[in-house]
C-alpha cells in the first residue's frame, strides 16, 4: 500500500509551497514513484511545479454530468471515465500529478464519484508515495476512500492564530473516518528561536514540531518569476529545512 503524506492548515500558511518542496525532495533524493495530488479547488500546486494544468478531475465530472449520454456508443461508462481520467494525469519523469479541481455542483454525483474514486484507488496502487496538498479545510481527506494518512503535516505560520487553527484540525481528526499514523507541526516562516507563548500553545495542542522553515526570499522571487520550485538551489533555506525534516522521517516513510 502506498504511503500517504498530507498537508493541513489554515489558508495561506504555506501548504502548497511545502508540498512542492517535498516533491522536490522526492525527485532529488528518492527513486520511488510519487503521485502528487492537488486537492485544492483553487489548484496551484501544478503552477509551483512549473506545469500547465488544462483539465482537472472536476472538469471531467462536470462534462460527464452535463452530457451523460456523451459516452461513445458501444463503450462502457466506467471505461470511458477511466480513459478521461488518464488524460488528466500529468506524467513527469520523477513524479506524476493529479489535479482534483472544483468540487461537485448540485445534483446526484454518486455514480460518477464512485467510478472516479475507484479509479483513484487503482491509480494510487501504482505509487509508493502519495502527497496530498489540501485546501484549508479537510474535505478531501475525509472523503478519501482508503482513509489512511501516514504523515499528516500540520502547517502553521509563526502566529498563534495559525497554531490554533491547527489545534482545531487536530481536534477534528477524531471525528473523521481517517487513520492518521503520524502527525507533526511545520512552523513556516519561523525565526531561529520560537518564543515562549508560541511553544506553550504547541504544548497545549500536543503535536510535536517536525520542522521550522525560515523565511526564504527565493520563494518570493520564484513566485514573481513564475519559476518552478523544483529549480530552487540545494542551499536555499526552505529547501534545507525540508531536506532535514524528510531525512528524519525516513524510517516512517520506508
Ligand atoms: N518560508 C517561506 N518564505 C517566504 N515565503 C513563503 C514561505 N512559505 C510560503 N511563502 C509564500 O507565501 C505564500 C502562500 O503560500 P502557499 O500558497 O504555499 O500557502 P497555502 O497554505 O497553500 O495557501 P492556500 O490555503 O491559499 O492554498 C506564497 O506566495 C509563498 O511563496
Ligand atoms: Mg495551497
Amino acid at each position: 500500500m502506498s504511503k500517504v503524506i498530507a498537508m493541513a492548515g489554515k489558508g495561506g500558511v504555506g501548504k502548497t509551497t511545502i508540498s512542492a518542496l517535498v516533491t522536490r525532495y522526492f525527485t532529488k533524493h528518492l527513486n520511488d514513484p510519487l503521485l502528487a495530488i492537488d486537492a485544492d479547488p483553487n489548484s496551484n500546486l501544478g503552477e509551483t511545479l512549473g506545469l500547465d494544468i488544462e483539465k482537472t478531475v472536476g472538469d471531467i465530472r462536470e462534462d460527464f454530468m452535463k452530457d451523460p449520454q456523451g459516452v461513445p456508443s458501444g463503450m462502457d461508462k466506467m471505461l470511458y471515465l477511466e480513459m478521461l481520467m488518464n488524460q488528466v494525469l500529468i506524467e513527469q519523469s520523477a513524479f506524476d500529478l493529479l489535479v482534483m479541481g472544483r468540487q461537485e455542483g448540485q445534483g446526484c454525483y454518486c455514480m460518477v464519484n464512485n467510478i472516479l474514486n475507484r479509479f483513484a484507488d487503482k491509480l494510487e496502487g501504482n505509487y509508493k508515495y502519495l502527497l496530498v496538498d489540501n485546501e484549508a479545510g479537510m474535505e478531501h481527506l475525509s472523503r478519501r476512500t482508503s482513509g489512511k494518512v501516514d504523515i499528516l503535516m500540520m502547517v502553521t505560520d509563526y502566529a498563534l492564530r495559525g497554531l490554533r487553527a491547527v489545534g482545531r484540525i487536530n481536534e477534528m481528526l477524531d471525528d473523521l473516518k481517517l487513520t492518521v499514523k503520524h502527525k507533526g507541526l511545520i512552523v513556516n516562516r519561523a525565526p531561529a528561536t520560537l518564543n515562549k507563548a508560541f511553544l506553550d500553545e504547541v504544548e497545549k495542542i500536543g503535536v510535536p514540531i517536525l520542522c521550522t522553515i525560515p523565511d526564504d526570499n527565493n520563494l518570493l522571487e520564484f513566485d514573481m518569476a513564475r519559476r518552478s520550485l523544483l529549480e530552487l538551489e540545494d542551499d536555499s533555506p526552505a529547501v534545507v529545512a525540508i531536506r532535514d525534516m524528510m531525512e528524519k522521517l525516513k524510517e516512517i516513510l520506508d
